[in-house]
């Protein structure tokens, strides 16, 4: 991901946003270790700017594409209701192994569930309205998983996307990943189901409110 602000900027976010968890610096260590893109960890800025939204919406079901190590469905279980419950999905072993791990070693894992498979099968196969989703796996695949996340998701929910600007890329797409990007950005800014706003906040999310 290349940094869209100023680095010092984005050193600045990163060193006045409070901290997360022990379990989730260790997490981010890990994952340098371990795993051949680290960068793609959502990271501390993210990681609590997703807590905030799940404290504030108090869903009961959130569902999440793309796990990696799991550090985003990990600071989203920080910020849910006992009861809450959140189905991330992965298709890689590997970091389908690391994340588990993680989620046993933290008192928050149990809200978890990992479904290993395409997105698009375990999305298809939920029989209970979403309220909280956050999208972040294949890019190339994001008007797809926006629309049947939408279709799922309860009046008044909350879509988040991520790498929404995808480095920059978006203003001039040429790969099958930009495509997806830049088309679903344009869906959303003319779906009258919804509200929307592109944040400039790292690689940029999208959130989008269901109005009916
Ligand atoms: C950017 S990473 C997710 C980062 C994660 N949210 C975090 O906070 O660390 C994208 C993940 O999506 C997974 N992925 C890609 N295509 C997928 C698909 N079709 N179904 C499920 N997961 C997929 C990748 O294996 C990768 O681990």
């Amino acid at each position: 991901m290349k940094i869209l602000v100023e680095e010092a900027l984005e050193e600045y976010a990163f060193q006045v946003t409070q901290e997360e968890p022990e379990n989730l610096q260790k997490l981010v260590t890990l994952t340098y270790e371990q795993m051949d893109f680290p960068e793609m960890i959502t990271g501390r800025v993210e990681g609590r700017f997703l807590k905030l939204l799940v404290q504030l919406v108090q869903p009961e079901l959130i569902l999440e594409v793309g796990t990696f190590t799991g550090y985003s469905a990990l600071s989203m279980a920080e910020g849910l209701t006992e009861g809450g419950k959140i189905i991330t999905c992965e298709i890689d072993p590997k970091a389908q192994k690391v994340a588990q791990e993680a989620f046993d070693r933290s008192p928050f894992g149990h809200k978890i569930e990992l479904r290993m498979g395409p997105a698009l099968e375990t999305i298809r196969q939920l029989d209970q309205a979403i309220d909280l989703s956050f999208i972040d796996a294949d890019k190339e695949n994001y008007p797809l998983y926006y629309e049947e996340i939408l279709t799922r998701t309860r009046p008044g929910g909350l879509v988040i996307i991520d790498n929404a600007l995808w480095s920059g890329q978006v203003l001039k797409p040429q790969d099958a990943a930009s495509k997806g990007v830049a088309r679903l950005n344009e869906i959303l800014s003319k779906d009258n189901r919804i509200e929307n706003v592109l944040l400039t906040v790292r690689d940029g999310i999208q959130l989008v409110r269901k109005k009916w």
